[in-house]
């Protein structure tokens, strides 16, 4: 029999490809979709799906028990800039929601979790170029201090009781399926879907912001390798750094002027401007790539093209 998987925040941006993915890979009966609310109709028609609340352990355990699961993927989350408007909501959901499964592996109710992290687990004092996998990390955001904990929460659990729980520090993530909420990356989402509606966007960066981006596609796949992995090749339980590419506002009009030479950009930069800058430019995923064979696959160019494919 294959094994059942539960995905904690199906809707969302990255939870709803993953579903997909997972689906695709598994089969639609073995993976149960959840979300605190129902997803696209694409998604909630492709299988099982539960509402359901990350923060309720008593809730998630009925589901895990009722389906028998094995692996859970955590993918619900407050992202930075809403987080910084709701501090103690995000810390609540994103801190109970991980120990929720991270307490059902403890207990050998689930025997594999899935959490992600992100490069905003790193802050103002860290190196912004090519930040290596062990540096200062002093995340001065509510997001940020969320999943630096969090990380040292998984090591912890792997540590001590031998929960097998892996992750990824996802840099910002670009798709056109699910639109991101409320994070400081979301500005090279949107302005796809300015580009192509407008021929205008107002970023709420300033032009020269340079941070790490990944196309979803290439996220889905670091997400199934790193679970597919053998135990032995994993070495670092906190998080692994992830990269693909890095770019400005500027540089993504620039690329997107490729296909719609009449698009213009112009920025207003807002509180975001200084989430940004507390976080790297790039970064240094070598350590994924020996452990684990990561390797990107979706530079700006591509990733550009594909968006405005899709979009159209
Ligand atoms: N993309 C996220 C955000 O901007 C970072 O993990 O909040």
């Amino acid at each position: 029999m294959q094994k059942s998987i539960l995905i904690l925040g199906a809707c969302g941006q990255i939870g709803t490809e993953l579903t997909f993915a997972l689906r695709e890979k598994y089969g639609s009966e073995q993976v149960i979709a959840s979300d605190i609310r129902e997803g696209n109709e694409n998604l909630m028609n492709s299988g099982p799906f539960e509402l359901l609340d990350a923060t309720n352990y008593d809730a998630i355990e009925d589901v895990v028990m009722h389906y028998e699961i094995e692996e859970v993927y955590l993918m619900a989350a407050m992202l930075s800039a809403t987080a910084e408007k709701f501090p103690m909501r995000a810390w609540n959901l994103n801190m109970n929601s991980l120990f929720n499964i991270l307490n059902l592996a403890k207990e050998k109710k689930i025997s594999k979790v899935f959490w992600p992290s992100s490069i905003a687990v790193f802050g103002p004092n860290t190196p912004t170029e090519n930040t290596p996998q062990h540096t200062i990390m002093e995340p001065s955001t509510v997001y940020g201090i969320s999943k630096q904990s969090g990380e040292r929460w998984c090591s912890y659990y792997f540590e001590k009781y031998g929960v097998d729980v892996r992750s990824i520090r996802y840099p910002g993530l670009i798709s056109y399926k699910t639109l991101p909420g409320g994070g400081t990356t979301d500005y090279a989402v949107e302005i796809y879907h300015k580009a192509l509606a407008d021929k205008k966007y107002t970023c709420f960066l300033k032009e020269d912001t340079k941070l790490p981006m990944m196309f979803m596609d290439d996220a889905i796949k670091a997400t199934m390798h790193i679970m597919e992995t053998e135990v032995a090749s994993l070495k670092i339980r906190s998080s692994y750094n992830l990269a693909a590419m890095s770019f400005t506002p500027a540089e993504i009009s620039k690329s997107i002027q490729e296909h719609i030479p009449d698009f213009e950009i112009d920025y207003q930069p807002d509180f975001r401007q200084a989430i940004a800058d507390s976080w790297p430019s790039s970064i240094d995923d070598t350590k994924a790539n020996k452990d684990w064979g990561w390797k990107a696959n979706f530079d700006l160019g591509r990733t550009t093209a594909e968006m405005l494919k899709n979009l159209k």
